[in-house]
Formats: C-alpha cells, sequence, structure tokens
C-alpha cells in the first residue's frame, strides 16, 4: 500500500511537491492534485513585499554526453545537470493565500496541505510574524506548516538560510511556531552549513516535528567564454542562486544519511534531485517518510504529472518485487550501511595492488611514462 503516516498526518502516497514553483498558485495545486499527487507544501509565504529580479528567475544547467559541458544553453542531446534559480518566496501576500488554501483543502480534504512560512529572527516584532503566519495558515485548514530556514538568497542576517545556519535561531524560531501551532511543524534546513546535524538537533529541541532537506545549494552560473556574461545575469551581475535537480541527489542524500543516523526516531521529508522512484527509494532506504520534489515536476508540465505516475507506479512496482506491504517494511533498511571509512574492508595480502587496479578513472599499472 502507498499510504503513510507522518508526523501524525494521513498521506494517499508519500510524495508531495516541494515549496517552489509547482505549488506557486492555486490553479497549479488543484491540477497537482488531480494528477495524483499525495501533498503540497505551498511556495512559501511571508509578510515583506517580495520584488524578483528583471527577467528569468530559473534556468536549467544541461550537460553533452561528449564533453561534459555544463551550460544553460540549449543543446540537441543534453542531458538535465540540474536548475538554477534566484527566485525569492511568494510576492502574494497571507491574505492571498488564506482564502486559497481553504479552497484547497475543500476540494480535496485527503490530500495534505503544508504551508511553508517565513519570517526574521531580529526581533520580538519578527517572532511574531511567524506566528502570525502560522496562525493564518492553520485557521484556513493547511495541514502542517513548514518552516523556511533555507532560502538561499536573502541578504538580510536573521532570515532564510541565515537562520538554519544558526543553531541559536532554529531553536527559537521553531519554538516561537510552535507556541501557536495545533498542527504539525516541519522546519526546512539550508545544505549551506558545516554540520546540518547541529541545525537538526537545534530544531528538535524547539519542538520541530520533521526535518527537511535540501533547500537549494548556493551556486553561480558559469561564464560564457565568448560574451565573458554570466549565462543568466541582469545588466551583467549575478547574485549567488541555487542549485537543484539530479546535480545534488548525491549531496542531498549524505546530509539525510547523517540526520537519519543521529535521530533515528525523528521524522524527515526528503528532496534533492527526485524524477523516479529510484532516487526516492535512496532516501526511504536511509530513513525519510516522505518524499518531495521540484525541478522534475517544473519540466514536466509544471507540475508534474508525469512524475507522480512514475514515482507511484515505482512504489508499486518496488513493494512487489521485494515483497513488503508498505513503506514501513524498508524505510531506513540501510541507514546504517552508511560507516567510517576505516570500517570499510580492505583487500587482504596478495590480492592488494596498492590501489592500481584497472578501473576507470585512472592509468592502467603498467602505463609507460611519458617523456616529453
Ligand atoms: C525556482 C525555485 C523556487 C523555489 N522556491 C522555494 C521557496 O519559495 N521555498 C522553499 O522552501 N524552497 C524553494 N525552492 C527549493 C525547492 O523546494 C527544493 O528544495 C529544491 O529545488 C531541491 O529540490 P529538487 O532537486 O527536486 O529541485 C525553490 C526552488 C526553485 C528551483
Amino acid at each position: 500500500m502507498r499510504n503513510v503516516t507522518f508526523t501524525g498526518v494521513k498521506f494517499e502516497n508519500p510524495f508531495l511537491l516541494s515549496s517552489a514553483p509547482p505549488t506557486e498558485s492555486e490553479s497549479n495545486i488543484m491540477r497537482a492534485f488531480d494528477a495524483g499527487w499525495g501533498g503540497v507544501v505551498v511556495k512559501t509565504i511571508g509578510l515583506h513585499p517580495v520584488v524578483n529580479v528583471h527577467g528569468a528567475r530559473t534556468k536549467f544547467f544541461r550537460t553533452t554526453p561528449d564533453d561534459n559541458n555544463v551550460s544553460m544553453k540549449k543543446r540537441a542531446g543534453a542531458a538535465l545537470h540540474g536548475s538554477w534559480n534566484w527566485e525569492l518566496i511568494s510576492d502574494k501576500s497571507l491574505d492571498w493565500w488564506v482564502p486559497r488554501i481553504r479552497r484547497m483543502k475543500e476540494a480535496h480534504p485527503t490530500k495534505v496541505v503544508i504551508a511553508s512560512i517565513m519570517a526574521g529572527s531580529g526581533s520580538d516584532k519578527e517572532l511574531r510574524a511567524w506566528q502570525t503566519l502560522t496562525q493564518g495558515c492553520q485557521d484556513a485548514g493547511a495541514d502542517g506548516i513548514e518552516c523556511n530556514f533555507s532560502c538561499p538568497h536573502m541578504d538580510r542576517k536573521d532570515m532564510g538560510s541565515n537562520i538554519g545556519k544558526d543553531e541559536g535561531l532554529c531553536s527559537v524560531v521553531t519554538e516561537a511556531v510552535k507556541e501557536v501551532a495545533k498542527i504539525p511543524v516541519w522546519t526546512k534546513l539550508t545544505p549551506a552549513t558545516q554540520d546540518i546535524v547541529v541545525e537538526a538537533a537545534a530544531c528538535f529541541r524547539g519542538g520541530a516535528d520533521a526535518i527537511v532537506s535540501s533547500n537549494t545549494f548556493p551556486s553561480l552560473p558559469i561564464i560564457d567564454p565568448e560574451t565573458l556574461e554570466f549565462e543568466i545575469n541582469v545588466d551583467g551581475f549575478v547574485s549567488s542562486g541555487g542549485l537543484g535537480g539530479p546535480a545534488i541527489l548525491p549531496l542531498s542524500l549524505a546530509n539525510m544519511a547523517r540526520m537519519c543516523q543521529a535521530f533515528p526516531d525523528r521524522a524527515f521529508s526528503a528532496i534533492g534531485g527526485v524524477s523516479d522512484f529510484s532516487q526516492a527509494a535512496s532516501y526511504f532506504l536511509l530513513g525519510a517518510g516522505t518524499v518531495q520534489v521540484c525541478t522534475a515536476a517544473m519540466l514536466d508540465q509544471a507540475i508534474g504529472p508525469n512524475v507522480i505516475k512514475r514515482l507511484n507506479a515505482g512504489l508499486d512496482a518496488f513493494l512487489e518485487k521485494h515483497g513488503f506491504n508498505s513503506i514501513e517494511d524498508f524505510r531506513g533498511a540501510r541507514r546504517d550501511r552508511v560507516v567510517l571509512q576505516s570500517q570499510i574492508r580492505r583487500p587482504a595480502g596478495d590480492a592488494y595492488q596498492g590501489g592500481y587496479e584497472p578501473v576507470e578513472g585512472y592509468a592502467a599499472p603498467d602505463s609507460p611514462v611519458l617523456s616529453s
């Protein structure tokens, strides 16, 4: 069976659209529910006015098989490498979102709507803003709150990923939200930190019901060697943006593994580079209970109707193949397979060739020395 209960909320299936363009409007979310997504995390809502940069907010890196060139330029035969964005949170107000959340839940009572919210953390007024946002979304019928401690584009030192890089702020803001929340509170952390386990612990101390990881990784577009301009820029300027999609899958898996090992009994919602069940399976096997998707859905009719079909069909086939009944039968089954390097077996005695086995990327052991 596909259904899961995660932080006390019942999901028809464990797959959600993450907070991003696929969930920026009521019509997108209604279409997503019709397409089969178990839930959505609404595009992050704040109380501050939001004005995005001029021009494109997201572009996609693609790579060519012959030379592994990564570029935003469209080329025939190139495969997706990642998304790059510098989009801010929703430019719609809380008042705009409240009746829409209510209507979504009325139309789809069995689907899950999580409200992503964001405010600052530098004053009591900002902490009250988190509470206002929580109360507004919860009264509208949201099933849960996701605190955005991870937006990588904020200049303000007390906002976005700057909260997620500071364990004190993670705890204080989570506590403020928990003070008024009657529904589960998830916190979405940034990967741009030295040890995400530290911030996860701080969120749990503040009362978080689940940790969500990952948001996008800080990154830059490449500079076109012909024009000498960044491939995405405004008047020649660029700022650090966020990398998502296939490129971040192994990075996000590593963070998920560390958190699931540190807190094996806690709830985790995984994000990063998922486009079909094979990637989602890795996150479940490490211990995550739900999986969220952004980039793959953006590139599939903006809300991922084919992506969710593949995820559901892949889950069914996986359960059948391995004789499992539900996600709980295999969740975390590979959590303890990530160990210290020193615990990995070395070849015994004669079998050891000093690391010169013929493998991809290394010269053959008997390669001649080239003289210049
Ligand atoms: C254009 C764009 C806008 C995004 N906006 C938000 C946002 O408002 N709030 C948030 O928590 N994450 C936001 N994200 C991050 C995604 O929800 C997700 O964490 C990230 O893209 C990694 O998932 P993926 O590899 O499936 O793309 C955004 C991502 C993109 C590409």
